[in-house]
C-alpha cells in the first residue's frame, strides 16, 4: 500500500475524520473505487496484471481504516476509565428523611388529650370574614377591642366586597361549630393563625388552640377542671398548678387569664411547681351575645371556651427558646428537635 495513504489513514485524528478518508477512498467516487472502475477499459493483459494488486490495494485500505477505528475506541475507552473513575472511598451521600415538626407534634398530643375528654376537633378557614373573625364574637366595628389584634387585611375582590382578614385568632372556628354542629357541643380547633407583629417571641403566623364547650349547666368550674386535666396530661407532670385571674376578652363573660407556675430545674425554667407564674392562655365562659350569634338560645345554654398559644406550648414542654427557628426551615433545627415519625 501506498505511503501516502498510510499517512492518511494515520493523520485522522476524530472517528468523522477517519470516516471521510473511508468515503474519498471506498465511497462511489473514491479512489480505489475508481482505480477498480478503470480496469473495465483495460486490455485483457493490462487487467491480468493490475487486478490483483488494485484488489490487494482495496484489502490493505479497509484494514488499515479498521485497524486505525480500533486504536482510537481503545484510547478514548482508555481517556474515560482514567477521568471517570468511581472513587469508592468517598463518603456515601447522606440520607435525609423527614422528621415531625415539634408544632405538629404538638396538635396531634392535643387532640390526642381532648379525644379522651370526648373533645372532637373543628376547623374554620385562615382567610376569614370580619363577620366571624370580629362581629360574631362581640366585637362590633369601630369597638377598641378589634385593635387589640394587629390585623392583616386583604384587599377587597370588588368595590363593595367588606375586606376579609387573616384569622387573628381561632375563635371564629367557635361561631362556625356552633352553628353548623349545634349544641351540646365538644369541640377544638387548632390551626394557624395571623397578626402582624415580628420579634423573639411573635412571629406574623403562629398556632392557635381552641377549645369550646357548649352543654346545658356548664359553669367556671368546668372549664376549671377541663384546662386543669389538659395541662398536667401535656406537660405529663401532677404539680402543675393553675392560677386564674380575671381578664377581658369581649366573646367571654366572665373572662380569665391562666398562669401555669414554674420552677427552676436543671437551669431552666419548667412548668410545675410554683416559683413563679407565666400566662399561657385565655378563656371564660361563652358571651350569651355569642351563642345567640351561633343561633343558640343562651338561656338553654352555657358554655366555655379558652385558646391557647400552641407554640409557647411547644417551646415549654421541649426546652426551646427562640419562637422564629419554628417557621426557619433550618434543617438542622429540625433534626435536633423534630419527632421520629
Ligand atoms: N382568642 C383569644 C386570643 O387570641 C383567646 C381566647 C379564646 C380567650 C377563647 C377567651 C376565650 O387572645
Amino acid at each position: 500500500m501506498s505511503d501516502a495513504l498510510i499517512d492518511r489513514i494515520a493523520a485522522a485524528e476524530t472517528l468523522q475524520d477517519l470516516d471521510s478518508v473511508r468515503v474519498s477512498l471506498l465511497g462511489k467516487s473514491g479512489e480505489i473505487t475508481a482505480k477498480l472502475k478503470s480496469l473495465g477499459s483495460m486490455d485483457p493483459d493490462t487487467r491480468a496484471a493490475e487486478a490483483p494488486k488494485i484488489h490487494a490495494l482495496r484489502e490493505a485500505v479497509i484494514t488499515a481504516l479498521a485497524d486505525r477505528k480500533e486504536a482510537m475506541e481503545t484510547a478514548e475507552l482508555e481517556r474515560k476509565l482514567a477521568t471517570e473513575r468511581v472513587d469508592l472511598s468517598l463518603p456515601a451521600p447522606e440520607n435525609i428523611t423527614g422528621t415531625v415538626h415539634p408544632v405538629s407534634q404538638v396538635m396531634d398530643e392535643l387532640a390526642e388529650i381532648f379525644a379522651d375528654l370526648g373533645f372532637s376537633v373543628a376547623e374554620g378557614p385562615e382567610i376569614e370574614t370580619q363577620w366571624y373573625n370580629f362581629t360574631a364574637l362581640n366585637m362590633p366595628e369601630n369597638h377598641p377591642a378589634r385593635a387589640m389584634q394587629d390585623t392583616f387585611y386583604l384587599e377587597p375582590r370588588t368595590p363593595d366586597e367588606e375586606p376579609r382578614v387573616l384569622r387573628t385568632h381561632t375563635s371564629p372556628v367557635q361561631i362556625r361549630a356552633g352553628e353548623s354542629q349545634g349544641a351540646p357541643l365538644y369541640a377544638i380547633a387548632p390551626g394557624r393563625v395571623y397578626r402582624s407583629d415580628s420579634d423573639a417571641t411573635h412571629t406574623p403566623m403562629f398556632h392557635q388552640i381552641e377549645g369550646l364547650v357548649i352543654d346545658r349547666g356548664i359553669t367556671l368550674g368546668h372549664l376549671k377542671w377541663t384546662l386543669q386535666t389538659f395541662l398536667k396530661a401535656f406537660f405529663e407532670r401532677d404539680d402543675v398548678v393553675l392560677r386564674m385571674r380575671p381578664s377581658y376578652f369581649p366573646f367571654t363573660e366572665p373572662s380569665a387569664e391562666v398562669d401555669v407556675g414554674w420552677s427552676m430545674e436543671k437551669g431552666r425554667r419548667v412548668v410545675g411547681g410554683q416559683e413563679g407564674w407565666m400566662e399561657v392562655l385565655g378563656s371564660g365562659m361563652v358571651h350569651p351575645r355569642v351563642l345567640s350569634n351561633m343561633g343558640l338560645d343562651p338561656d338553654e345554654w352555657q358554655g366555655f371556651a379558652f385558646g391557647c398559644g400552641i407554640d409557647r406550648l411547644a417551646m415549654l414542654k421541649y426546652g426551646m427558646d427562640d419562637l422564629r427557628a419554628f417557621f426557619d426551615g433550618d434543617i438542622r433545627w429540625l433534626k435536633h428537635y423534630g419527632f421520629r415519625a
